[in-house]
């Protein structure tokens, strides 16, 4: 969580992309960037460097509001909790994330029995619906080529108490760094990162003031 006496919001950055420094790298480096200069905090948390395993459905988590898989989500769930905003990277693979990214968001599903069938609370953090950023790119030229991770991104983030607030898509970037020919598209992520951050420092600035 922020330090809410500076107001300087935590991002939880995601890395998504089983490629080192590909399109989708690029792209939430500088959208983190843009989130530093505006005065938050951004922790980067690369999936292609952990082990976390796929949801096992074994149903711990209903059973004892944990999953019992004790990999490398453990630490994830907590920072999901805490923090501010989220900032989730993609690349578009078979019409939906990666497999990495799957399996992180698979393992929500233990907030999910946390919050819709054991009535729990998954976070005490003071905003009610925190933000969420989605940052993807594609190979081809497909009309509906982000619409299934679209989806998938907006229930995982309503499971943890956040909304899909903003999006940015990029369509035909393959190669490794292809991203950084676009005309604007690293321009445009570092310029969400900052305006993130001005609003989730406003949200935070409110709740405060309207705290007894
Ligand atoms: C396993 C795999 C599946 C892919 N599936 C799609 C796809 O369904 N549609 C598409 O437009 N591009 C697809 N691509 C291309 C990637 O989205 C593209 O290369 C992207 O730039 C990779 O981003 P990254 O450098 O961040 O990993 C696929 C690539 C791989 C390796």
């Amino acid at each position: 969580m922020s330090n809410h006496a500076t107001l300087a919001p935590s991002v939880l950055c995601v890395y998504g992309s089983p490629r080192i420094r590909g399109n989708t790298d690029l792209l939430l480096d500088a959208f983190a960037a843009g989130v530093e200069a505006a005065g938050g905090t951004a922790q980067r948390v690369y999936l292609r460097n952990l082990t976390i395993s796929p949801c096992r459905e074994i149903y711990a988590c209903e059973r004892e509001g944990r999953c019992a898989l004790n990999d490398d989500m453990q630490p994830l769930y907590d920072a999901l909790r805490t923090t501010d905003a989220i900032a989730l990277a993609s690349p578009i693979m078979f019409y939906n994330v990666s497999a990495q990214t799957k399996a992180f968001l698979d393992r929500c599903q233990a907030f999910w029995c946390i919050k819709y069938r054991r009535g729990e609370p998954v976070t005490d953090h003071p905003l009610a619906l925190r933000k969420g950023v989605f940052l993807s790119v594609g190979g081809s030229k497909g009309a509906k080529l982000f619409d299934g991770a679209r989806l998938t991104v907006k229930y995982f983030l309503e499971t943890v108490d956040a909304v899909l607030w903003n999006t940015l898509t990029y369509r035909t970037i393959d190669a490794r760094g292809d991203i950084a020919q676009h005309p604007s598209a690293l321009i445009e992520a570092r310029a969400l990162g900052g305006e993130l951050v001005e609003a989730v420092r406003r949200e935070l600035a409110e709740v405060s003031r309207d705290r007894p």
